[in-house]
């Protein structure tokens, strides 16, 4: 059942800004079973939900935590403020936030064939995807970019690590593009944040960054760079 959490001196504002689900409400076994990918801040984890069914769980671990505490807090408000505000059919849905003893997870739709990159690999040959097939990716992955770019009028949202890792796969063959931790406000919009900011990481897989980017991290970021990113991973395709 939704409610909403305790606030912890941290974590009170994103509590209160999003759907809450209580931790004992999602079952997951804590060994590799559920275990679906890890990345530098957290575990991806399947879960069930008495009411949502099969969800996936995008653990941060918080508790004992020194240094980076404030930086993986930034990471997941980042990620949640922008996913609440996208709807689309290649876009992952988020459902919520929960809080275990160690760590908050981001509640989202779970996508069951996994990422992109690993069911190229499965396939054995990696360059081996009929091109009908990659026809598909290249135009639901730009769909998806083209609504993260364009459906706000007064900004633009960035997706910053677009990469196969990050473009998942439903059964059907459907992608939802995941993984917003990146995520970047375009400021060739003219948007200057209002009551919707957040802060942008300069964090990057170098081969799927544009030119302009690694040669100055800190530039701003536009939808062009996420172009660029679409290219390459059409390299492994
Ligand atoms: N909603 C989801 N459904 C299925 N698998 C997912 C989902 N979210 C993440 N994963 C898996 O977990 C991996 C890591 O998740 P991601 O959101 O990319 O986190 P990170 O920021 O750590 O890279 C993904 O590459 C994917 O394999
Ligand atoms: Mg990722």
């Amino acid at each position: 059942m939704a409610q909403v959490l305790s606030a912890r001196k941290y974590n009170a504002r994103m509590t209160s800004s999003f759907q809450s689900y209580e931790a004992s409400s999602l079952k997951t076994s804590w060994d590799k079973d559920d275990l679906l990918g890890r990345g530098s801040f957290g575990k991806a984890r399947r879960c069930i939900h008495d009411q949502l069914g099969k969800v996936v769980a995008k653990c941060f671990k918080v508790e004992g935590l020194s240094v980076n505490k404030d930086k993986v807090m930034m990471n997941i408000e980042r990620e949640m403020k922008v996913l609440y505000r996208l709807k689309h059919q290649h876009i992952v849905a988020i459902h919520g936030i929960t809080e275990w003893s160690d760590c908050i997870g981001i509640i989202m739709e779970y996508v069951e064939a996994g990422n992109l990159d690993d069911c190229l690999w499965l396939q054995g040959d990696i360059k081996n995807v009929p091109l009908l097939l990659q026809l598909r990716f290249a135009h639901q992955i730009s769909d998806g970019l083209r609504y993260l770019h364009h459906h706000d009028k007064k900004r633009s949202y960035v997706h910053c690590d677009l990469k196969p890792e990050n473009i998942l796969l439903t059964p059907d063959l459907m992608v939802k593009i995941a993984d917003f931790g990146s995520v970047a406000i375009a400021t060739a919009t003219g948007a200057t944040g209002g009551s919707f900011t957040i802060t942008s990481t300069t964090q990057h897989t170098p081969f799927y960054t544009a030119p302009e980017l690694l040669g100055n991290i800190l530039s701003d970021k536009k939808p062009s760079m996420d172009v660029y990113r679409w290219e390459r991973v059409f390299v492994f395709l």
